[in-house]
């Protein structure tokens, strides 16, 4: 079922250009979709709308049922939807990782009695117990989206963005918040990857890609992703195992599939006669 349908939905910032012409586009609820997108694309713009941040000017989109105008689809957000953004530095309001976590259950009114197992859980669930009383300016950057993720957690979100959180942080923070996001699948919420990087999203179960400010493909990883030319008109990078498939092709040597990933495309390489 889907949580999000955006239909028609186009949108102008004040100075009248277009940044969005009619974006159609469903996430499903359970499932990791991703908006891959070069810069100023409108990714974030889409994300914006999608949590009421911007107003809706043509076309419609409904979170959860509730048309995001309404009241309900507002108050739908505000209790069931966690961004983490690309600079995590701008969502802390408190230097200490436990405090600022609280912070957030009081603004859900939560049970101050539940305080301290939530707080548990979801450093668990980012693999950053025994951080509590850390001070936030002492994290890695990886460390710091991991916390930014245990503060939208903490609240129990259905859905969680994440606009460019890997962008700024070194190969192995990147990996450590991709494998977070991997358990978060397993609970059964809503992701949305929002990036630039075709690294990010090869996983996703479905994705959206933006360019021209239309959605110009999507489908899954594979058929997105194996669309070489469309990666290249969008200003995306090409994965290196899609390069070799086709200049594989090229050279008359034609592998079964397409593959994603470096160990596919090693494991196709070698079933080759
Ligand atoms: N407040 C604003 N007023 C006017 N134009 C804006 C505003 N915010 C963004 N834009 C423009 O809208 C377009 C889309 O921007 P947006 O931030 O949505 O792109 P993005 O895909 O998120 O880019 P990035 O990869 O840099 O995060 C860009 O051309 C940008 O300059
Ligand atoms: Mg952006």
């Amino acid at each position: 079922m889907e949580i999000i349908n955006a239909v028609n939905l186009s949108f102008q910032y004040n100075n009248g250009k277009t940044v969005l012409d009619n974006i159609n586009l469903k996430i499903i609820k359970g499932k990791k979709t991703a908006i891959l997108g070069k810069n100023g694309s409108g990714k974030s713009t889409l994300m914006k709308l999608i949590i009421g941040l911007l107003p809706i000017k043509s076309g419609s989109l409904l979170i959860n049922g509730y048309d995001i105008n309404s009241s309900e689809g507002i108050k739908y957000v505000r209790d069931h939807c966690g961004i983490v953004f690309q600079n995590p530095d701008n969502q802390f309001v408190s230097p200490i990782i436990e405090e600022d976590i609280k912070f957030g259950l009081k603004n859900h009114k939560i049970s101050k009695k539940e305080y301290s197992s939530r707080i548990d859980e979801s450093l668990e669930k980012v693999d950053l117990r025994g951080y509590e009383k850390k001070s936030i300016n002492t994290l890695s950057g990886g460390q710091k989206q991991r916390a930014a993720t245990a503060d939208v957690l903490a609240v129990y979100p259905d859905i969680l963005i994440f606009d460019e959180s890997t962008s700024m942080i070194d190969p192995k923070g990147r990996s450590e918040i991709l494998t977070c996001i991997q358990n978060l699948e397993k609970e059964d919420k809503t992701i949305i990857i929002i990036t630039q990087n075709v690294d990010d999203v090869i996983d996703a179960d479905f994705i959206y890609l933006l360019a021209d400010q239309k959605v110009l493909s999507s489908g899954t990883p594979n058929e997105v992703l194996s669309d070489y030319k469309k990666l290249e008109y969008a200003g995306i990078q090409i994965p290196f195992p899609v390069r070799v498939y086709y200049d594989l092709k090229e050279k008359g040597i034609n592998l079964p599939y397409c593959p994603l990933s470096l160990q596919k495309l090693a494991e196709e390489i070698c079933s080759l006669d």
